[in-house]
């Protein structure tokens, strides 16, 4: 019997009450369709970090990339200084693996009633696309800095130049400080993570990949971007193409989700707009990703994340972990598996008796995971 290794990252809050929904289907799926899943389960996540100080080291990171696929729930935690959980795991492991894509469907479920979906009259057809964000460039590579008191007087100087300020660079004082962050793409991330969106939409026999910026005001990085957007298009006669503003693009989203196939989006903005999208296709408990290496170790988990409002509850829905899950199945080769594991979620809604009270239910998150079970044990 074929047999994969997945590390299993549960992480913080409701991460670890969804992905043992998704380890509960995921396992339920392998028997059915006679192969073998072994979960590496991993501690990285807050409680590690306040008992050790750890973070995730470098001979875990080894061992990972020994194994098929990462399955993770979330980071962040409110006893954490924003930040460190997320960038010393989360965004380690994306940068790490080379994860360059990160892949959002963003989909309406069918039999999910409508009253779930807040745009009037949407049907599954009309809200059907999927996001390829960038994942591990843009504002995320990590360049900033505080300038404040104490600071080089170099750039210090530089700022009293930039914003044509008064001051003697020997009395500054806390009222003189400034932040920055920048942003950085490159000519290869932007062409691969294009040829990625392209090929999606080829693979997905979808008929538009539109691009997504701000290249009337970041110029610099957004104006590479369009135009490695517009090279890489040339590739691809067969498809058509958009360029659009975010803000618009946000627009588009709400007024009509429905001219949307693939769209390619830079990390900051992707990161938002698919907020934005797990809302449009019935919530924030909805919605899956895959941070895509397509020659390396991809990692899938739900867009949303501790949810620290909710968690310890039992009370998160499950469905973005485990549609997650049959992403990462979908990833590793057991496509019937994979599908399977989405018939379970729509038997599930079909039957609309297992709801969790984000869908106006009052199911755990346990009676969600154990009715697509059920459902999945049906088509054996
Ligand atoms: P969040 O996604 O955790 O929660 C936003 C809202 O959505 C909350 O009201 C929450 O209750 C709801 N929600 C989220 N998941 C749900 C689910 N499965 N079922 C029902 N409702 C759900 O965003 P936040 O509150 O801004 O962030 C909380 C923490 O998570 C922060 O530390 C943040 O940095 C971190 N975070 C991590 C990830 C990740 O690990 N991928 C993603 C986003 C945020
Ligand atoms: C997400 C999250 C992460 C991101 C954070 C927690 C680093 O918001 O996965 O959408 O910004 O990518
Ligand atoms: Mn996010």
């Amino acid at each position: 019997m074929t047999e994969y290794k997945i590390s299993l990252i549960p992480g913080d809050g409701v991460g670890k009450e969804v992905t043992a929904e998704g380890v509960k289907v995921l396992k339920a799926a392998s028997e059915i369709k006679n192969f073998n899943l072994n979960f590496i389960h991993y501690p990285f996540g807050s409680e590690h970090y306040l008992e050790t100080g750890d973070l995730i080291p470098e001979d875990a990171l080894n061992e990972i990339k020994k194994t098929g696929a990462i399955y993770l729930g979330a980071l962040g935690d409110p006893r954490v200084k924003p930040g460190i959980l997320e960038q010393g795991i989360l965004l380690k492991l994306r940068f790490h693996f080379d994860q360059y894509v990160n892949l959002r469907p963003v989909k309406l479920l069918p039999n999910l009633p409508g009253y779930l979906c807040p745009l009037k009259n949407k049907k599954p057809e009309d809200i059907d696309f999927i996001v390829v964000r960038e994942n591990t460039e843009d504002f995320y590579v990590g360049i900033g800095g505080r300038i404040k008191k104490g600071t080089a007087k170099e750039t210090l100087e530089i700022r009293r130049e930039l914003y044509k300020l008064k001051f003697d660079l020997d009395v500054v004082t806390d009222a003189d400080e400034i932040a920055y962050q920048i942003g950085v793409v490159s000519r290869r991330g932007c062409e691969r993570i294009m040829k990625y969106a392209f090929e999606t939409a080829v693979e997905n026999k979808r008929e538009w990949v539109a691009s997504v910026d701000k290249a009337n005001v970041l110029t610099s990085i957004y104006g590479l971007w369009r135009e490695t957007f517009d090279e890489v298009s040339k590739n691809y006669p067969e498809i058509k193409t958009e360029k659009l503003f975010v803000d618009a693009a946000a627009m588009f989203f709400v007024r009509n989700p429905e001219r949307f196939d693939v769209v390619v989006m830079p990390n900051m903005f992707g990161d938002i707009l698919t907020d934005l999208g797990a809302e449009i296709q019935g919530g924030m408990g909805t919605a899956p990703s895959g941070n895509i290496n397509p020659g390396g170790v991809s990692m899938f988990e739900p867009i949303h994340g501790s949810a620290p409002d909710i968690a310890g509850k039992g009370i998160a829905n499950p469905v973005a972990a485990i549609w997650a899950g049959s992403m990462l199945l979908d990833s590793i080769g057991e496509k019937e598996a994979a599908k399977l594991v989405m018939t379970g979620i729509e038997d599930v809604l079909k039957e609309g008796k297992v709801k969790t009270p984000d869908w106006g239910g009052a199911s755990k998150t346990e009676e969600f995971g154990n009715a697509v079970v059920r459902a999945m044990k049906k088509y054996i």
